[in-house]
């Protein structure tokens, strides 16, 4: 997020049947979810609708304490304690909460919060795991729009419940879907295995309910193995590995790759469309001819190029254990065609300038690299 932005985040307690409240009381009483309420809007301006801010006057006998109270009517001579700042509409509050900080949060009720979500940057939303009777409720948070980034399942006295972060998608990620593709590139080696393994992690700890898929290529035609084995010539049979490696993509495309991103799961992909950029230009295929060939082909959301030097690939092959590594294929040979590998990736990301490519310094210890992906991830979705 760019240095400055102001953020708009709801909070709200969510029934299972999505009701909020019952005649401007909440239907439940859970403390642990008070207290996160509190933790969350001290020393943060909260914008309410009137009835929401005369129900929490009759319960505390004034407003929420270590806030500033933002009130919404349309009534043009409210009068209420002078702390309290009184707006007419919900622009105008927030415009009021923006003047003294960078956040601002939106308490309820109905009304406030469906005028509010199409704003909105971020939801704290705890899920009550129990349907309530009530006159009011949450608008629908729809997959399309929102990502569930974090959930923390609680056990209650009598009542279960999970305290769940929603992020507004980015535009760029909209693309008719609403899963998070990713790609991890670089020459043989690198530690992408590695950082996958790390990256899936990272993700299922968020939440349990994320779905990772996850595939590699070659995906399915295992003849393109054969021939990488079958001589040891790195610069041989060039347009026919280009040719199989990108009808077999198309297939990994069209199979799971576009199936799983409608259901809003993570897919992550071992090699994409750069390895046949980068491999088969090494071999003398034309750069641009490749990139063009694949345009059909759906975008990741994030590319990570793994970059270490030739040197180093070398070293880290030669120490793995050949029988997990399988035997060694004819890319693995030559360290000029390495070198020539790893500047393609390089200049593949300078043609591809539109893209989200990160070039990750795979040199370092894993547990660095993993840092710097994840938070990479974590400020992209
Ligand atoms: P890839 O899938 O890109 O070929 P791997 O994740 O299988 O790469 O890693 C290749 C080898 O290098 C493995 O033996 C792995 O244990 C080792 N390795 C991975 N990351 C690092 C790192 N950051 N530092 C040193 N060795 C590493
Ligand atoms: P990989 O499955 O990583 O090989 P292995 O597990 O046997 O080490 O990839 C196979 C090789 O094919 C790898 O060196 C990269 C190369 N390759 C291409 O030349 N073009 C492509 O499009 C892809 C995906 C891989």
């Amino acid at each position: 997020m760019p240095e400055n932005k102001k953020e708009l985040i709801i909070i709200a307690g969510v029934a299972k049947n999505n009701v909020i409240g019952s005649k401007n009381q909440l239907p439940w009483h859970i403390k642990e979810d008070l207290k996160r309420f509190k933790e969350l809007t001290f020393g943060n301006p909260v914008i309410m609708g009137r009835n929401t801010y005369e129900s929490i006057l009759q319960a505390l006998g004034k407003p929420l304490p270590g806030r500033k109270n933002i009130v919404i009517t349309s009534n043009a001579n409210y009068q209420t304690n002078p702390e309290t700042l009184i707006a007419h509409s919900l622009q105008e509050a927030i415009q009021k909460a923006y003047e003294s900080s960078d956040k601002a949060f939106i308490i309820g009720g109905q009304q406030i919060y469906q005028q509010a979500m199409p704003l909105a940057d971020k939801l704290e939303i705890t899920h009550i795991h129990r349907s309530f009777k009530g006159d009011a409720s949450f608008p629908e948070i729809k997959g399309e729009d929102w990502l569930e980034t974090k959930r923390e399942e609680k056990k209650g006295e009598n009542l279960d419940f999970s305290f769940s972060t929603y992020k507004k998608r980015p535009q760029s990620l909209k693309v008719n879907k609403n899963g998070i593709f990713i790609a991890f590139e670089g020459i043989d080696g690198c530690g992408k295995s590695t950082q996958i393994r790390n990256l899936v992690e990272h993700i299922f700890n968020k939440s349990k309910y994320n779905h990772i898929i996850l595939t590699r290529n070659p995906y399915k035609n295992m003849n393109i193995r054969d021939i990488l084995h079958q001589d040891s010539d790195p610069y041989s049979q060039a347009e026919k590995l280009a040719d199989l490696f990108i009808i077999d993509r198309k297939q990994m495309a069209e199979e799971m790759v576009i199936p799983n991103l409608e259901k809003g799961h993570f897919v992550l992909s071992d090699r994409y469309k750069l390895s046949t950029i980068a491999y088969q230009t090494a071999q003398g295929l034309n750069m641009q001819q490749l990139i063009d060939k694949q345009n059909s082909l759906p975008d990741p959301d994030i590319v990570f190029i793994v970059d270490i030097s030739p040197e180093e690939a070398i070293r880290r092959m030669k120490k793995e254990d050949i029988s997990i590594r399988g035997k060694e294929h004819k890319f693995e040979a030559s360290i000029d065609f390495i070198r020539k590998l790893r500047e393609n990736y390089l200049k593949a990301k300078e043609m591809l300038k539109d893209r989200k490519i990160f070039i990750i310094n795979g040199e370092r210890t894993r547990e660095e690299i993993t840092e710097e992906i994840c938070k990479i991830f974590d400020m992209e979705i």
